[in-house]
């Protein structure tokens, strides 16, 4: 699926070395279904060639205010006109500055300022640049004029610190914008999602887990934030990037992601429990690494692990609670029997067991009303798809 089908979007460029990185936004917004039509300042075109944006699109790059091949000479306008939206990455301190006090001294920020469509900004700078009271006073304007600012990241700079003010790489920009236009239906809710896997020591240099590769709980959670929820994600080991706008608590055991999540389940709305948790944790954990002895094996001890689902599930007052199952066989008959052990009112099964770290996934959730089978499709979708079932329940 496209999510970006029919859009018509206005990509601008203004000058900063995170331009180089442009180009492939372009053809992410492309791949979407957008139509993208480029607009770059004069510094832009030191970074990044208009042809380069040319070729990618397909569509003319306009670069001035007084180009005579635009009917009327009125590009500011027929651009903005069409567009459903404008999109500047990167936004340099120097344009957000213009923008923010309704200078209109060039195509772009000439097109900005007569626009009737949204503007959504992705600000690239050094630290100290952002950091600097007159940015600061631009970004208070911008939100006030409702401009929709995307990021910045903290991160490693071109100009060698680390520090705020990094542009966010193209795929989180272009998750960002397909967010904006859609549904939000979670708007003023709070969600809590685990992910991933537990992992339960041995000695300092062993351990048990269980296979998980975390993708459809962060998924979950991107899918959650572009529905409008204030998002939390507890997450045991991944090697996931942290998604944009959600607040991470990292954890290794269960027993801490137990800990975590009830530190953090006060006036949450909806818990959904995607880790995979390790059931058992060795009773005794070594405190130095076990010697191979000859002929000898350990012997483990085991102890069984809180179940945090069935935890949440049983509080005075509990948030909507959504829980996973992976099973090997009869998923339709313990996915049902499991929704009611745990006593929750929707349970998703995973159609087949062996989905762990794939990128697609077919489901079928289980209610008070029977099952229903949500059809084959990739983690993000099938997170969209979860997130408006779980909003219609509510
Ligand atoms: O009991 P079982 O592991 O089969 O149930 C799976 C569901 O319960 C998943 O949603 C999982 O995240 C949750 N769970 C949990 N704490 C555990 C075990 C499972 O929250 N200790």
């Amino acid at each position: 699926m496209q999510s970006l089908l029919n859009k018509k979007i206005v990509l601008g460029i203004s000058g900063g070395i995170a331009a180089y990185k442009t180009p492939e936004l372009a053809r992410q917004l492309i791949q979407e279904g957008a139509t993208v039509q480029v607009v770059m300042t004069q510094a832009a075109t030191q970074f990044v060639t208009p042809v380069t944006m040319q070729a990618l699109t397909g569509n003319p790059v306009f670069t001035s205010q007084w180009d005579s091949s635009v009917s009327n000479n009125m590009a500011h306008i027929e651009l903005s006109r069409s567009a459903d939206a404008i999109v500047i990455a990167p936004a340099s301190a120097d344009l957000m500055a213009k923008l923010s006090l309704g200078l209109a001294d060039d195509l772009l920020s000439t097109l900005c300022l007569a626009r009737d469509c949204p503007l959504l900004l992705a600000p690239a700078m050094n630290k100290q640049m952002w950091e600097h009271a007159a940015t600061q006073r631009s970004v208070e304007r911008l939100n006030k004029d409702r401009v929709t600012l995307l990021g910045p990241a903290s991160g490693f700079q071109a100009c060698g610190e680390v520090g705020m003010g990094r542009m966010l790489e193209p795929f989180e920009i272009t998750e960002q914008v397909i967010a904006f236009f859609q549904k939000k239906p979670l708007i003023g809710k709070k969600v809590l999602i685990t992910a991933g896997p537990t992992f339960e020591p041995i000695d300092p240099v062993r351990g048990i887990t269980n296979l998980s590769s975390g993708k459809m709980g962060y998924a979950l959670a991107r899918a959650a934030h572009a529905a409008g929820a204030e998002v939390t994600l507890v997450s045991g080991p991944t090697a996931l990037p942290i998604p944009y706008g959600i607040k991470i608590v990292s954890v290794i055991t269960a027993r801490d992601m137990y800990d975590a999540v009830m530190a953090h389940i006060a006036h949450q709305d909806i818990f959904i429990a995607v880790a995979a948790v390790a059931d058992w944790r060795v009773s005794e954990v070594s405190q130095q690494k076990i010697k191979k002895q000859n002929a000898t094996s350990p012997e483990l001890q085991f102890e069984q692990n809180p179940d945090i689902l069935a935890a949440v599930a049983a509080l005075p007052k509990p948030p909507y609670c959504v829980g996973f199952a992976a099973e090997s066989e009869n998923l339709l008959e313990h996915g049902a029997a499991k929704r009611e052990k745990k006593r929750i009112p929707l349970l998703v099964g995973n159609i087949g067991h062996q989905t762990f770290g794939k990128d697609d996934n077919e489901l079928v959730l289980f209610d008070a009303n029977g099952h229903k089978n949500i059809a084959r499709a990739s983690k993000a979708i099938l997170a969209g798809k979860l997130i408006e079932e779980i909003a219609h329940r509510l």
